[in-house]
């Protein structure tokens, strides 16, 4: 079986090409800069042109893609009142047009085998609101519902579409967040001041924790699952 991952460099990307491998999966592994490793490729989800080029090479190279998992994101924070239109739309371009770009470019070809699996890492900030991530989280809904509508577009074909919306995360992205200090302490217990509740299980999640539900709706114990959004956040989206 082979599968895509964008975002794949680092954090939980890196983490979902570890558990796919781990599953058995020849994984091509892409991100904006080439990441390392045997199957790897560069990958702006950003470029519609180098969307087609990465799509054909990684089966070109590894087979037709049974499993595409999206993980590529960024993150700006801010007040709307202060939030720039070029940031919003660099937020929208990666976490939402960038999921569908590649998602099009896989799914045709999945749809044409009659098989195939799509998995979208969004955020449970898509399901609950955050103060300072208005473009973050409406990108992330974004992104989940065209999943969710393109799973009902090829469920016929056989092809499934999940999302996986992880909570807190130990990464880059979360630390960047944290702006350096660590957050852990305010993360796990919620900050009434930004109407946050906290993490009933008590702890930051670690990107594996993420990579292990991904690859269970990668599987084929997974087989009747589609247009589904998994939370793995420890119980933070109460
Ligand atoms: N860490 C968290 O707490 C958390 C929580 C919820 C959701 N998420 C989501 O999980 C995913 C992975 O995040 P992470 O925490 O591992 O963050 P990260 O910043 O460590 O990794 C994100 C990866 O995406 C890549 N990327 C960014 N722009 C790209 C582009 N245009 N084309 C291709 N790749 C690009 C980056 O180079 C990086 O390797 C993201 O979609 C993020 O929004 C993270």
């Amino acid at each position: 079986m082979s599968a895509l991952v964008t975002g794949a460099a680092r954090g939980i990307g890196a983490a979902v090409v570890a558990a796919l491998t781990a599953d058995g999966h020849e994984v091509t592994a892409t991100d904006i800069e080439k990441p390392t490793g045997e199957l790897a490729l560069a990958l702006d989800v950003r470029d519609e042109a180098m969307v087609g080029w990465a799509v054909a090479e990684a089966e070109r190279l590894a087979g037709p893609i049974d499993v595409l998992v999206n993980v590529a994101g960024v993150l700006r924070a801010g007040p709307v009142a202060e939030f720039s239109e070029a940031d919003w739309l660099a937020v929208f371009d990666v976490n939402a047009a960038g999921v569908f770009r590649v998602s099009r470019e896989v799914g045709r070809r999945m749809a044409a085998r009659g098989r195939g699996c799509i998995v979208t890492v969004a955020s449970n900030a898509a399901g609950v609101p955050r103060v300072g991530m208005a473009a973050y989280a409406a990108s992330k809904a974004a992104a989940v519902q065209f999943t969710r509508c393109l799973g009902l577009e090829l469920a016929p074909a056989g092809v499934r579409c999940n999302v996986v919306s992880p909570g807190s995360t130990d990464t880059a992205m979360l630390r960047a967040l944290w702006n350096g200090s660590d957050g852990t302490g305010t993360t796990v217990a919620g900050d009434p001041g930004q109407y946050r509740g906290g993490i009933p299980l008590g702890r930051i999640a670690d990107p594996a924790d993420i990579a292990a539900a991904v690859a269970f709706l990668a599987s084929d114990r997974a087989r009747h699952i589609t247009l589904q959004n998994l939370y793995v956040d420890g119980g933070a989206a109460l």
